[in-house]
């Protein structure tokens, strides 16, 4: 699968076929813009380089019921395989969060807000994840 490509989930049991997507592109934060985070305070002072994870949108009709959760781990595993093969590097997966209650989503699932200027930007450290 190809990292730009939407990524997505269907469900076809209601009349109107609901839809989940994901798309993920290459991204990097400021290293200063990331002193919030613990992890990456240790880091030198480049520019980070990430995976964003754009548009994860989850139709109202299915939401609660895992999609939301079953396309980030997607994207969170795409990540590692690319972080293995080792050919490009990244060190964290970012999020721009459409509201609060999306940000609250992605705090639930180990992301940190980057500071409090963009309270909607998240990023998700990978480093702990690699195996
Ligand atoms: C945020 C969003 C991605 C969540 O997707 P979802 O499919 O509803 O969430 P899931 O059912 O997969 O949630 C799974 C887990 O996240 C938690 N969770 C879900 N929404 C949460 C929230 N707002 N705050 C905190 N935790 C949340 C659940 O409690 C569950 O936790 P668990 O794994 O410990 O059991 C989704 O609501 C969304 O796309 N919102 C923004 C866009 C939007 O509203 N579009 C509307 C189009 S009609």
């Amino acid at each position: 699968m190809e990292l730009s490509e939407p990524h997505g989930a269907s469900h076809r049991g209601s009349r109107a076929q609901a839809q989940a997507t994901v798309t993920l592109t290459t991204t990097s934060i400021e290293r200063a813009s990331a002193s919030g985070i613990d992890t990456l305070q240790r880091l030198p002072q480049f520019p980070i380089p990430g995976v964003l994870l754009a548009r994860l949108a989850i139709d109202c009709r299915v939401q609660g019921q895992g999609v939301g959760r079953y396309l980030l781990r997607e994207s969170v595993g795409l990540t590692l395989d690319l972080m293995s093969i080792g050919t490009v590097a990244f060190r964290v997966l970012v999020t721009d969060a459409i509201d609060e209650a999306a940000a609250r989503f992605y705090e639930h699932h180990g992301f940190a807000r980057l500071h409090a200027e963009a309270p909607c930007r998240l990023v998700l450290d990978l480093e702990p994840l690699v195996r």
